[in-house]
């Protein structure tokens, strides 16, 4: 069932998906970095015009490593977490120390400041064609309704497996123009039809993969208690 759904959501990514997205179009690791940072706690259509700005000034990471860190400040002004700024500027200038190469794997970009475990996944999907799976919170929505996976997602346990799940949904052969679309087509999909409130099932082109619409348990997943 695995090589099902990525194949079906690798199709519908390329048909219906969104392909003009800004910082689409690019392998470049650093736009794609920026990217996904800018994206962790925000949506896309607030992250556009800052996305813009900052490529424009800072065009590279070079830019950004010898920039104030004022003017990098100035630049996410609004865009809120400002530790993600912070984290970004430390990790321009650890890459640009580093010889100013990117890490090629999502478990060496784990280590840099401000990456976490999926936006390492999406970046090395993305630019490398990496076979590792995203597991944003979106992600994780989605696949607690696809495998009817009552778990808590506030407990520890919880997400090692829906990690082993995530990235047991990915086939041995998947090639790396694969791997681009598919992580594109997980957030697409979170993003406009597995939504959080009234998802759009019938729209839905893994419906007939999925285990909590067939028992009816689409409004109850994920699961997550308070804290
Ligand atoms: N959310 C996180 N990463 C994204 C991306 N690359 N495109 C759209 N939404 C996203």
């Amino acid at each position: 069932a695995q090589a099902l759904f990525f194949d079906a959501l690798v199709a519908w990514q390329r048909r219906l998906g969104r392909h003009h997205l800004p910082w689409q179009g690019t392998r470049d690791p650093y736009r794609v970095w920026l990217s996904e940072i800018m994206l962790q706690q925000t949506q896309v259509a607030t992250v556009r015009p800052y996305y813009e700005r900052f490529v424009q000034r800072f065009p590279d990471v070079r830019a950004l490593a010898q920039a104030e860190s004022d003017e990098v400040l100035a630049h996410w002004s609004g865009l809120g977490y400002y530790s993600r700024a912070r984290h970004l500027h430390a990790c321009a200038r650890l890459v640009v120390q580093e010889g100013g190469r990117w890490p090629g794997s999502a478990a060496e970009l784990q280590r840099l400041p401000g990456i976490g475990a999926s936006t390492a996944a999406a970046i090395a999907a993305f630019c490398f064609g990496e076979r590792v799976s995203i597991l944003d919170g979106n992600a994780k929505r989605l696949l607690a309704r696809l495998l009817a996976f009552g778990g808590d997602l506030a407990h520890a346990p919880t997400q090692r497996t829906l990690w082993q799940q995530a990235q047991g949904l990915l086939p041995e052969n998947a090639s790396a123009t694969d791997m681009a679309a598919y992580t594109q087509g997980l957030m697409d999909l979170g993003a406009q039809i597995c939504t959080r409130s009234k998802p759009r099932c019938p729209e839905c082109p893994v419906a007939a993969l999925c285990l909590g619409l067939a028992q009816q348990r689409v409004a109850e997943l994920p699961h997550k208690s308070r804290r």
